[in-house]
């Protein structure tokens, strides 16, 4: 949309006021609404999976070995840990990523842990952090273990026994486990099988989706006769596979994976808006196939699996989603800087995972620490980027039902709304990063709105390590008028609004 030319009122009366969701004195500029948002309370999005706020951690450069976990004093980082702590993600995905295709996880339970070359990513892997340290920093996290299992280097009775050394009570594995001083099994629900198997350059060896479907049948099976409770998240990539992934597997497959990574044109920082816009389409291709070809009950499935089917409609898992722009530092250029630019990006991210709900089974933001990450460290401090705070606000804020929210008017604004059926949220980002926007609002609420405020002083603002202590993001919380209707979201502004039903 081009910028609404800005036309300021200055000392109007308080009734000529009354309308606009803007408090305080009588003088105040603001400008009439030139889009509006109608919320359609009773039109259910579907139920928003808790678990669509996960992160990912990978043996990758400075993720886990000086990210989460200092190797020096053989301890997690406490700074870090407390970062991620108030991220409050409900799910962690590890050990991969592209690392799963040479990772074994025997490797990383113990006393005598192998150093191994990280064939992957470069540099070697002394194993320290395995199995149990993933468990318990999900733990200490309070989040849900996400492993996925190697299909490349491995073998499925390898990812059968670590499905024994995590859930079961009695076994070799099991044993193990309880030796390693863990007496009770771990419940680790999510298992992926493979990682980006389709892609023809990694070391994978399945990169036909018949090879791909004929071996995910094979360690299902053994995986499941381990834990018939556990869930597989089964790798997706475009269309054509995905399509023989779905018809072939579907009485097994509680998840497609798809991995986002959203970047914007050199100079271009808008761009970025389109490519986020490219995956909604993706979002919804796939879910126009699990429609088509999967049933959303398996019926007839054979009791000499000796393992039930898939209890509920196939889901799409978002198992690796961002923003990954060229011309970042550290392994394979991954330790990207983010801008505030970015952040409006992630709730923009966030916003189509809510309308998308009904389909989204779960989500984890590639990554956590250094890669990818919300969170940068050195060896004497962290930092939080500027992507961090959209996904701790959303995170904090959003209800666990999505609905219907239509917009007119204004391209440049994206939105969502969720409830817990007493509390609206109304999660509005505009991404002009000159024009504030005024909104109308058609909403059904019983109290005043409250606004939550994120931003920045420009979309090209960031947090760096060389100034630890300067913050660029401002949040501002404020109560607006108690007959107001209309909003006016600053520009490069990201604003949850709430109010009571
Ligand atoms: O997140 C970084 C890498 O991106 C992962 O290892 C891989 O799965 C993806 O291509």
């Amino acid at each position: 949309m081009p910028h609404q030319p800005r036309r300021q009122f200055i000392g109007l009366s308080t009734s000529a006021l009354a309308g606009a969701l803007v408090p305080g004195p009588v003088k105040r500029l603001f400008a009439p609404p030139t889009a509006e948002i109608t919320v359609h309370l009773t039109q259910s999005l579907g139920e928003i999976a808790p678990t669509i706020y996960g992160q990912f951690i990978e043996h990758l450069g400075r993720a886990i070995y000086g990210g989460i976990y200092d190797e020096q004093h053989r301890q997690f980082r406490p700074d870090v840990l407390e970062k991620v702590q108030r991220l409050r993600p409900p799910l962690l995905r590890y050990p991969g990523g592209t690392v799963t295709k040479i990772y074994h996880w025997k490797d990383g339970v113990g006393q005598n842990r192998p150093v191994r070359k990280n064939l992957i990513w470069g540099g070697y892997d002394t194993n320290q952090v395995g199995t149990d340290e993933f468990v318990q920093y999900a733990r200490l996290l309070g989040a849900a273990p996400f492993l996925t299992v190697n299909m490349s280097t491995g073998t499925a009775e390898e990812a059968a026994d670590w499905v024994e050394y995590c859930n079961a009570t009695q076994g070799y594995y099991a044993a193990q486990r309880q030796a390693n001083g863990h007496a009770a099994p771990y419940q680790v629900k999510y298992w992926g099988l493979g990682n980006e198997e389709a892609a023809k350059e990694d070391a994978g060896r399945l990169q036909d989706p018949r090879d791909y479907v004929k071996q995910a049948w094979y360690y299902a099976k053994l995986m499941k006769l381990q834990d018939p409770t556990i869930q597989l998240i089964m790798v997706g990539d475009k269309p054509d596979w995905n399509q023989q992934i779905l018809q072939e597997l579907h009485p097994i497959c509680d998840y497609i994976s798809l991995h986002l990574y959203a970047n914007s044109k050199p100079g271009d920082p808008a761009s970025l808006f389109a490519s986020i816009a490219e995956m909604e389409v993706a979002i919804k291709t796939t879910a126009a196939q699990i429609k088509a070809l999967t049933p959303e009950r398996v019926t007839g499935f054979s009791k000499w699996y000796r393992f039930p089917s898939r209890q509920q409609p196939v889901k799409i898992a978002l198992d690796e989603w961002g923003i990954w722009e060229n011309g970042g530092k550290g392994a394979y250029d991954l330790e990207v800087d983010y801008t505030w630019n970015h952040a409006l990006g992630v709730a923009t991210f966030l916003n189509i995972f809510q309308r998308n709900a009904a389909v989204i089974g779960l989500a984890t933001w590639a990554q956590t620490v250094n890669v990818l990450a919300p969170i940068m460290t050195n060896e004497t401090t962290s930092i939080c980027q500027t992507i961090y705070y959209p996904m701790e606000l959303y995170r904090r804020l959003c209800g666990p039902r999505s609905v219907a929210a239509t917009t007119t008017g204004a391209a440049t604004l994206d939105v969502s709304a969720s409830t817990d059926g007493k509390t609206l949220t109304l999660a509005i980002v505009n991404r002009d990063s000159t024009a504030a926007i005024t909104v109308k609002i058609n909403a059904k609420v019983a109290g005043r709105w409250i606004a939550h405020e994120l931003n920045a002083p420009s979309v090209a603002a960031m947090n760096t390590l060389q100034a630890p202590d300067t913050n660029v993001v401002s949040y501002k919380q404020r109560t607006l008028l108690a007959s107001a209707t209309t909003y006016t979201v600053a520009a490069h502004g990201i604003t949850l609004l709430q109010a009571a039903l």
